[in-house]
């Protein structure tokens, strides 16, 4: 029976493979129609006669030029015309181009953008920098020149031969250039900060065309700007990164358990289902008497031990510098079984990692899969890529809030009565992750003049609450999208009122309806507003894309 429990867990992991196989049935062969106005159709025609076999303009663009995306409902967004450049100088030009038209355009790097739109552009222009793939390493190895197109994976694999790294993603398939312009919570930030806050220079197309270097000494203000500032300065091309020495193995993964209070949970709600959610009773009667088995069996965990030893992880790996862990809620799909979990990587010496045994203990629980090992740095990028396949429909959601046992117990039923009324629906998968971000971490934010983000130090630690759910139909798009959603604007109205809200909205887990730049402080809105008047007075990068994320 345990080994079917296992079996099960298992199963709820590796759903996600299920829904890849859609894939092939969905790319589209797009027949463009929309946004077809005389102005893209000129734009693209420029491009063409200029850039050449670079540009793909046509009505029937091959599904090989959408594969790089990560989401599915990129993949269905169709511009009328892609432009591949291979070099900063192609950028430049397109970026002159364009600027003489008023076609909506968007740039793509890794194409991780979680919503439509985020780096393509339907009926437009998307400039799709993945040929900018240089890796360099610099003489003295202290600095990284990487190009904007390098997925993470690529770039740690060129750094392995000289035992190095770089603050980058933790799943290797994700992009260089979203990550480093909204943020970038790597593996190794409580000890250097996040990504945007170990670039020492950035080469950067302006809205003039104009291509320059910007580092903290050269240019101190778009510098800070480039810092969290997304896509409203400038067009990146290469990133010059800072090197840090990569140890040889790591002990980290992952702990499931079940949780045993679901039952009282659910009939604390009062769920009226959408007619949609179609259940069967047997599985549900079979699920619950799984748990039940379970908990006889010591793998379940209550709820308030669960949040608990949650709550107690940042205070007591508060002076582990190498020890990033959060924890995970999550429903194992069509059934009626939510597991909770905890994620764990200690990147420093292994015998140190004291935090975590305390964590083990205060869940005082057995764990019914654990992936907990020693192993080399990218073993654990890769165990989260087999978790993360491409090419699905997925929505993130997010908001900030201090660390307070009372509120995640909150969050926890928001979350349950929220996924409660959408599980039946085709292909669904829900969790939600809670991100410690420790005090050390918002300290090294402050390196260099400081990025964008306007957190202080004495706001930590936070915990950054991640939403996501992938699911099977565009037909359920829209509710999904808003379920997620209700469950944040949920958590924050609780949150304010226990007076635990933190203003931050992390733009790389952020949805599109989110305004993420209210959440950066006054101050900071005002002075990135005054940056982007001097480097983009026309407001190209905010008015001609759309998509993303705008000042
Ligand atoms: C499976 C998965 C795992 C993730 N793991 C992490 C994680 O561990 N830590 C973390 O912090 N985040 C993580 N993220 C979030 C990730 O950082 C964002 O999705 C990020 O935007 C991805 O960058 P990209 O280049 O792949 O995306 P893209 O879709 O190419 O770009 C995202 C946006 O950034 C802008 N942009 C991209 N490149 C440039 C450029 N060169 N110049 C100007 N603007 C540009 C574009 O406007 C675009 O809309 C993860 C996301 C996924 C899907
Ligand atoms: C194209 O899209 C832009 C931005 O969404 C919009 O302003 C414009 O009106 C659209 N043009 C047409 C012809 O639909
Ligand atoms: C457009 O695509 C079609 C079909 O893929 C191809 O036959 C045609 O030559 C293309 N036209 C241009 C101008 O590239
Ligand atoms: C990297 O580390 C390995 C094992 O510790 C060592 O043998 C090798 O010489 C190192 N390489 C470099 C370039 O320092
Ligand atoms: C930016 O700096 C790099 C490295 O020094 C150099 O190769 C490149 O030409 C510079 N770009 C510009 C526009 O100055
Ligand atoms: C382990 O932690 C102790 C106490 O925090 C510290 O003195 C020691 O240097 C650490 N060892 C290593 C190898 O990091
Ligand atoms: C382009 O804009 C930058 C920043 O405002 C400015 O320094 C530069 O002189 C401009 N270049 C041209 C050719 O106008």
């Amino acid at each position: 029976m345990i080994l079917y429990l296992e079996g099960l867990v298992l199963l709820c992991l590796l759903v996600l493979g299920g829904v890849k196989a859609q894939l092939d049935t969905q790319i589209p062969i797009g027949n463009f129609q929309g946004n077809s106005s005389n102005t893209c159709h000129d734009a693209c025609t420029a491009l063409s006669s200029i850039l050449g076999e670079k540009v793909h303009h046509n009505t029937s663009l091959p599904s090989s030029l959408f594969s790089g995306y990560y989401t599915l409902m990129a993949r269905s967004t169709i511009p009328l015309c892609i432009v591949h450049p291979t070099s900063s100088e192609d950028v430049s030009v397109a970026i002159r181009i364009i600027s003489q038209h008023t076609c909506i355009f968007a740039i793509k790097s890794g194409g991780h953008a979680m919503f439509p739109g985020g780096s393509t552009a339907a009926g437009g222009i998307v400039l799709d920098l993945h040929h900018l793939n240089a890796l360099e390493l610099s003489e003295d190895r202290e600095t990284a020149y990487v190009g904007t197109g390098n997925r993470w994976g690529a770039v740690y694999e060129f750094l392995k031969p000289w035992n190095l790294t770089v603050v980058g993603g933790r799943v290797g398939d994700v992009g260089v250039g979203g990550f480093l312009l909204g943020g970038g919570i790597s593996f190794i930030s409580r000890r250097y900060g996040w990504g945007c806050d170990n670039v020492r220079n950035y080469e950067i197309v302006l809205s003039n065309g104009t291509i320059a270097n910007i580092s903290y000494t050269s240019h101190p203000d778009l510098y800070f700007a480039l810092r969290g500032g997304g896509k409203n300065f400038g067009i990146a091309t290469r990133f010059d990164l800072e090197t840090h020495p990569n140890l040889p193995e790591w002990l980290g993964g992952f702990n499931f358990m079940l949780l045993s209070s679901t039952p009282t949970l659910l009939s604390s709600l009062s769920l009226t289902r959408p007619f949609k959610v179609t259940l069967s009773y047997a599985l549900e009667t079979t699920s619950q008497f799984l748990v039940s088995i379970g908990c006889k069996f010591g793998y379940c965990i209550d709820l308030d031990t669960f949040v608990t030893a949650i709550s107690r992880l940042p205070v007591e790996s508060e002076n582990d510098h190498d020890a990033m862990g959060y924890g995970i809620v999550s429903l194992i799909p069509k059934a009626n079984i939510y597991v909770v979990g905890t994620h764990t990587v200690h990147t420093g010496a292994i015998n140190n990692a004291t935090a975590f045994s305390k964590l083990v203990s205060d869940l005082n629980t057995k764990s019914m899969h654990s992936t907990v090992r020693t192993q080399h740095p990218y073993g654990f990028m890769q165990e989260l890529d087999t978790h993360n396949p491409v090419g699905v429909r997925v929505t993130y959601n997010t908001a900030t809030f201090r660390v307070d046992r009372a509120f995640m117990k909150e969050v926890v039923k928001i979350f349950v009565d929220e996924v409660e009324r959408i599980r039946g629906l085709e292909g669904f998968m829900g969790a939600y992750t809670t991100q410690t971000l420790a005090r050390d971490e918002i300290g090294q934010m402050e390196k260099n003049g400081g990025n964008a983000f306007g957190i202080m130090e004495e706001d930590g630690p936070l915990t950054i609450l991640l939403v996501s759910f992938t699911w099977g139909s565009s037909e359920d798009d829209e509710l999904v999208v808003r379920t997620a959603q209700n469950i944040v604007d949920r958590a924050v109205i609780i949150g304010k009122e226990m007076g635990v809200h933190h203003p931050f909205i992390y733009q790389n887990y952020a949805a599109k309806s989110q305004d993420v730049f209210a959440g950066y402080s006054v101050e900071n809105q005002k002075r990135l507003r005054r940056i982007q008047r001097d480097v983009d007075p026309e407001g190209l990068f905010s008015r001609l894309q759309p998509g993303y994320f705008s000042l």
